[in-house]
């Protein structure tokens, strides 16, 4: 079976063309570059967010708002714009490149340009480095994707907070590099404690007997649309659980499903070779596909 990504998109031969916002520039995909001593490039000493525009609105903005100045807080990096010229960028970005919906934002913001090639933040004197490449992206999965666990884990946010997204996603690598090996599409990762955690890009969950079940929401991503759709089942009445759970609840599952940005709810199939519910999409992760995308309609101003 070929193998897929979550993160699969339809060919679009408009992204060959499209304006990437390099530092306030509006610059030609072939031409846009930062350099060799970007603090990005050298240590993966950066924050990023993805986001998804709908409707000619970015979906869940000040969510995606408050984590990036969150996480620039946290590492102590000055973006050096406020959230109203953050979202200027996006929208200057949106307009040169006369978008309007089923586009995908990496928003990616570095300690900048370093004067000597080492770690010290201090070496970062010339201020961030601010990129947003924007494309054309109509997710495209043709089955439901396979998963499997590996050896990699989600850490205490003692060594690298997993709620920080990070331009250093090394870790998440790996575990996608030896779930491939394995012969699936994506990594599931279990805690610290061998509790089922999340995926190397998507949070994940389960449903059982009407039941959907999702981790306690620590090692993992705080995610926005994994919070969307725990609060889409409060709302609908659908009992929603944060807990530790094992692979034997996994293995089990009627269904299971992964949520991020790009994907929205995408459906797994299979885990570590076992055929999850009868392997096709179920009908809680189809309900709570059609409560995403009408919660996104309304607040991008569609529904
Ligand atoms: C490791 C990881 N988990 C989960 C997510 C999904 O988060 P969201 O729903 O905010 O896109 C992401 C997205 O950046 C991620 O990098």
């Amino acid at each position: 079976m070929e193998q897929v990504t979550t993160h699969q998109a339809e060919d679009d031969a408009r992204n060959e063309d499209i304006l990437i916002y390099v530092d306030g520039v509006l610059v030609p995909r072939p031409q846009a570059q930062v350099s060799v001593y970007d603090s990005g490039f050298l240590l993966g000493d950066g924050v990023w967010e993805g986001l998804r525009l709908y409707n000619g609105r970015w979906a869940f903005l000040d969510e995606h708002l408050d984590r990036l100045f969150e996480a620039a807080k946290a590492i102590d990096l000055d973006i050096g714009r406020n959230r109203a010229q953050v979202a200027e960028a996006l929208e200057e970005t949106r307009a040169a490149n006369d978008m309007a919906t089923d586009v995908h934002a990496r928003l990616m913001v570095t300690r900048g340009v370093k004067i000597r090639p080492f770690q010290h933040p201090s070496l970062s004197r010339s201020g961030p480095t601010f990129v947003i490449i924007m494309e054309h992206s109509r997710p495209s999965l043709p089955r439901p994707v396979r998963l499997a666990t590996v050896p990699q884990v989600r850490g205490l946010p003692t060594s690298q907070d997993p709620k920080l997204n990070s331009h250093s996603k090394l870790n998440c690598v790996l575990a996608c590099v030896a779930a491939e090996k394995a012969g699936a599409d994506e990594a599931l990762m279990l805690d610290v404690h061998g509790f089922v955690n999340t995926t190397n890009a998507c949070n994940f969950f389960i449903v059982r007997k009407g039941e959907v079940w999702t981790s306690t929401g620590d090692y993992c991503m705080n995610g926005i649309t994994r919070q969307k759709v725990i609060d889409l089942c409060r709302a609908h009445d659908i009992p929603v659980f944060e807990r530790n759970y094992s692979l034997v609840d996994t293995y089990g599952a009627d269904e299971a499903f992964l949520t991020g940005t790009f994907g929205a709810q995408t459906p797994v199939g299979e885990i570590d070779g076992r055929t999850i519910g009868d392997g096709h999409i179920g009908p809680v992760t189809k309900r709570l596909r059609g409560l995403y995308a009408d919660l996104v309609a309304r607040d991008t101003g569609a529904g």
